[in-house]
């Protein structure tokens, strides 16, 4: 009550109207980028706001969140990993195993559709609803503790003034559609684009990449490689969307990693957009995850199958993966349901070499330890 007494008759009487009286209503934020880039596309019913943005933050690195307090959104996007967890695949609050490997969430904000092969779920607010809620695999085991964990999140300093501030006259704001939609403004402000990649290519530092990442670049670039087709746009991901373009309506791809028994089957646990359409074209295909700050989010793909950037490239080298043992044995390289542009390359050793420079000019190691991105409670 007492902000509500100490606002200015106007202001007041029409933030009445709105029964959102404070002395400071959240203001909708644009992000200030670097380079005239363009801002990514924000859903009209989530505008961002500097408030939703501070308590998203609280939120992501908060494990009362989880049904057995063991577990926050960062226990799996750790921002020192450029927010993956250096993990094969991801494992649940209570030990479950996903059948996948953890994405970055660097400029995650461009990034439609989201997940590793579902062209359904378009946006951050649909997207968080899965880890908090999920039961196949549990990750947070938010369900049935729905209750509890409000609870312990009313009484929790700071959290009664930042829901207030977020959402200023609400009656009751600790709810989980505004906890989604705090989160998701905290995940929209995880930007990055400060690489050697981007002081050169938009910021015209000229001097920024080396010759050897140079010549990485004009190969990744190149129609022989064919890397930009699928890795294009500002996340290097045909998926990079943003206010000035739309993302392509096609951005899933086989590559070539399985080819069970040569049938052109994937490992049953995870057959990508197969799963979702059940058309047998769709067997193997995966979107083509980001590649900033590659170098820091190993192991790689969409089951962490592969060790290392230069395990990725001899792959990709080939044309493919061939599985000579083991339960998943195939040749990968005849897989009927593979890419046209993922085909044997000549690469020599400087060609690799470059390429590797290349990935790693990608990096942007200020994201790392930025103060508006790290975890809230160490300083409290
Ligand atoms: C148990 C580990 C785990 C936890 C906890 C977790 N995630 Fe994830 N996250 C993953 C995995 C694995 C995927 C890939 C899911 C898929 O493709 O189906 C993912 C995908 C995502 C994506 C999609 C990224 C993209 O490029 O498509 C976003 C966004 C995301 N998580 C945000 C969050 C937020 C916010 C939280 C907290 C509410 C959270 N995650 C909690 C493991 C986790
Ligand atoms: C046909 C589209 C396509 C082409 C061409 C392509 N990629 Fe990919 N890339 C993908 C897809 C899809 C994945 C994920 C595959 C999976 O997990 O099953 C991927 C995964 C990767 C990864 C692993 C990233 C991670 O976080 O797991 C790297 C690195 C990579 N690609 C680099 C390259 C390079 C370098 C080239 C050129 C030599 C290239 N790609 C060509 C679609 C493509």
């Amino acid at each position: 009550m007492s902000k509500r007494l100490s606002c200015k008759a106007l202001s007041c009487l029409l933030f009445l109207i709105n029964a959102a009286c404070s002395d400071k209503p959240p203001q909708k934020m644009s992000i200030l980028l670097p380079f005239d880039l363009p801002q990514a596309v924000i859903p009209q019913d989530n505008p961002l706001t500097k408030e939703k943005v501070r308590l998203g933050r609280y939120l992501f690195y908060d494990k009362r969140l989880s049904g057995n307090g063991s577990m926050s959104c960062a226990s799996c996007h750790q921002p020192a990993l450029a927010f993956t967890d250096g993990k094969r695949v991801a494992v649940g609050s209570t030990g479950e195993l996903h059948s996948r490997n953890t994405p970055t969430l660097v400029n995650v904000a461009y990034m439609h559709p989201l997940t590793w092969s579902s062209p359904l779920i378009q946006e951050l607010e649909q997207q968080i609803l899965i880890p908090l809620f999920s039961d196949t695999p549990v990750e947070m085991g938010v369900s049935e503790h729905e209750h509890t964990i409000l609870e312990a999140l009313r009484t929790q300093e700071p959290y009664p003034a930042l829901f207030e501030a977020a959402w200023p006259g609400q009656e009751d704001a600790f709810d989980f559609n505004n906890i989604v939609m705090a989160i998701a403004s905290f995940v929209r402000s995880i930007l990055s684009f400060n690489s050697d990649f981007d002081l050169y290519a938009y910021g015209a530092q000229d001097t920024a990449l080396s010759d050897s990442q140079l010549r990485g670049l004009n190969l990744f670039m190149s129609e022989k490689l064919e890397c930009h087709h699928c890795h294009g746009g500002i996340n290097f991901s045909q998926s990079s969307t943003h206010a000035l373009n739309n993302a392509s309506d096609k951005p899933f791809h086989n590559t070539g990693l399985y080819n069970l028994h040569n049938t052109g089957d994937y490992p049953e646990v995870d057959r990508g957009l197969f799963d979702v359409t059940g058309l047998q074209e769709d067997m193997g295909k995966f979107k083509a995850p980001s590649l900033r700050n590659v170098a820091l989010t190993a192991p790689y793909m969409h089951d962490g199958s592969v060790d290392s950037l230069r395990e990725v490239l001899d792959i990709y080298a080939a044309g493919g993966r061939d599985m000579r043992a083991g339960v998943y044995a195939g040749d990968g390289r005849l897989n009927p349901h593979k890419s046209v542009f993922v085909r044997p390359l000549q690469l020599s050793e400087t060609d690799i070499e470059d390429l590797l420079q290349f990935l790693h000019a990608l990096t942007d190691k200020s994201i790392l330890m930025n103060e508006n991105l790290g975890d809230p409670w160490l300083n409290n």
